[in-house]
């Protein structure tokens, strides 16, 4: 059963009564209203076996805006990009906090937060951003350079095969853990981080249906690996770790002003940004991994851009020593970029939900309005702009350039001949936005850059091309349905072999 469908019977439990007591008619003004025929469930079941498909199918039908009586709730889709400034700027009448701080507590198991905290945890996010950026960008270079270095980089010659997913999910849990939490009291690296990742793991194989309220004690083992979790960082032993990030310190310190909380709550909510973190971020690693794998002459596109730009800078690569990649250089890649922007494109999902706050009438451009009742949802599934083929060309494929114009950022893209201000939402929008989207796409960028400079990296023959699963979709960055083989060799350079011509293999 995928992730939304779950949802909507999770939302279906809470309005039961509701429902029991009014079937809605359309009134004027308002969209066409789309009901199914059995009672309660509308079109939830077809929805939720493929959200995409259903809005297309509809969308051709009704127009660009619809509302759908799913599981006792009316969403309103919103399906024209050109008319998503009108919600997004929207903050006041449609409302993000009211759905969202109901569902993270009761998934992440932290009680309700209270307004002056949740503002001041609000607050904290500043500090993925700006000039804390590039302390956390440091931090995660040293993190993963160690990571690999030990894990993958010890075997000199030959090559190794490995799960691409796995090799990813390995890499990038360890190295985010390392940078946002900081290392133990001895030594560099946690004992007990394959155990951790595992439990992880497991925790968001039911990610979906906690969130869409299914209690956790009908979840089987789920609480109690939860709890376990969540134990990981009780305070007493986040305590004894180093060169904890400032944003991780700063929640800490928030979490000891509120003495209604308990050390579990305090840990419950460290878990969550665990989950934050990594949770997209590491399909969205393996998604880029895998279309540049897949792809050797954006590939090599890719890793000429690297080279070049270190070069520029005066840094002479060797395989022998570490990496360091700053702020500055990492924001020059711009075709590595433009690949993890295309792949989050092809990857993303993430349905950006609003609750209306009161009756009204919400301007969508200058001819119409739409009626709006308290207590809607208005929904945009930005993942139906992301596959438009009136805004991109062949949006089936993977195009590394999809985002350069003569080598520099694209930034116009068109729909009916009018310019999109809203092309690529794979973070949300809005009040909404994810706060860590540039740590996660500097981190991703930092993985494959050390990724590209110092492995050869091919996919194993006779294998069928990597496939979504849907059980993710409406949630964020979706996972392979399989894992993809592949294999992978350290690729030899000293200082003395880089040369103008020489850089990085051919082969891919
Ligand atoms: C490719 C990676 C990522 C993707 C696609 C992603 C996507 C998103 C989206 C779509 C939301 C908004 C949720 C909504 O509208 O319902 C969100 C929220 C959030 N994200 Fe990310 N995210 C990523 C990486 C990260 C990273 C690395 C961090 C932290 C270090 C992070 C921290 C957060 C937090 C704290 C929120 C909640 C913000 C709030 O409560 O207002 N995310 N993310
Ligand atoms: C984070 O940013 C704040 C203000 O922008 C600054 O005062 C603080 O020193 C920064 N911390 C780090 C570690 O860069
Ligand atoms: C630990 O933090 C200090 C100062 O905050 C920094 O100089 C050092 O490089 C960090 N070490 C690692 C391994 O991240
Ligand atoms: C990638 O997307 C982000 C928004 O998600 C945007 O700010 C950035 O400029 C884009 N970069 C490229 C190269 O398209």
């Amino acid at each position: 059963m995928s992730a939304l469908m779950l949802l909507l019977l999770g939302l279906l439990s809470l309005f039961v009564f509701f429902c029991l007591l009014c079937g809605r008619k359309r009134r004027d003004g308002e969209p066409p209203l789309i009901t199914g025929w059995i009672p309660f469930f509308g079109k939830a079941l077809e929805f939720g076996q493929d959200a995409h498909k259903f809005l297309e199918k509809h969308k051709k039908k009704y127009g660009d805006v619809f509302t759908v009586h799913l599981a006792g709730k009316y969403m309103t889709f919103i399906m024209d990009p050109l008319l998503y400034p009108s919600i997004i700027k929207h903050g006041r009448q449609l409302d993000f906090q009211e759905f969202a701080g109901k569902v993270a507590p009761i998934t992440f198991g932290y009680p309700f937060v209270v307004p002056a905290l949740q503002e001041q945890i609000h607050r904290s996010f500043k500090l993925l951003q700006g000039d804390n950026l590039s302390t956390l960008t440091e931090s995660m270079m040293g993190n993963l350079m160690l990571v690999l270095r030990q894990d993958h980089m010890g075997e000199r010659s030959g090559w190794r095969s490995g799960s691409m997913y796995d090799f990813c999910n390995s890499v990038m849990f360890e190295a985010t853990f390392l940078t946002m939490y900081g290392r133990p009291a001895a030594g560099c690296r946690h004992s007990g981080m394959r155990a951790l990742r595992d439990d992880f793991v497991r925790f968001d194989n039911m990610f979906p249906l906690l969130i869409a309220g299914i209690p956790v004690w009908l979840l089987g083992r789920t609480k109690a690996i939860r709890d376990k979790l969540i134990g990981y960082f009780l305070p007493h032993r986040m305590s004894c770790w180093s060169n904890t990030s400032e944003f991780i310190r700063m929640r800490s310190g928030l979490f000891e002003q509120y003495d209604a909380l308990r050390d579990v709550d305090k840990a419950a909510h460290h878990f969550a940004i665990l989950w934050a973190s990594v949770g997209n971020t590491i399909p969205a690693t393996f998604w880029a991994m895998y279309y540049l794998v897949s792809h050797p002459a954006a590939l090599q596109r890719v890793r000429q851009e690297i080279h070049d730009v270190l070069r520029l800078d005066g840094v002479e690569f060797s395989s022998d020593t570490d990496l360091m990649l700053d702020r500055e250089q990492l924001e020059k890649l711009v075709y590595l970029e433009s690949a993890i922007n295309e792949s989050l494109r092809l990857s993303s999902a993430s349905m950006n939900i609003r609750v209306a706050q009161e009756d009204f009438s919400l301007r969508l451009d200058a001819e119409r309005s739409l009626g709006v009742r308290k207590g809607d949802f208005i929904a945009l599934y930005p993942q139906s702009m992301h596959m438009d083929p009136d805004i991109y060309d062949q949006p089936q494929s993977f195009r590394v350039d999809r985002y350069i114009q003569d080598g520099r950022l694209k930034t116009d893209f068109y729909k009916d001949g009018r310019k999109l201000k809203y092309y690529l939402m794979p973070f949300g929008s809005g009040s909404s936005m994810c706060p860590g989207r540039y740590f996660a796409v500097n981190e991703i960028k930092q993985f494959l850059c050390l990724l590209l400079l110092y492995f050869d990296l091919q996919l194993e023959e006779d294998q069928s091309q990597a496939t979504q699963d849907l059980g993710r979709a409406g949630l964020g960055v979706m996972l392979p349905a399989a894992d993809v083989r592949f294999r992978y060799k350290l690729h030899m350079v000293g200082p003395l072999t880089v040369g103008p011509h020489t850089v990085g293999p051919l082969t891919v």
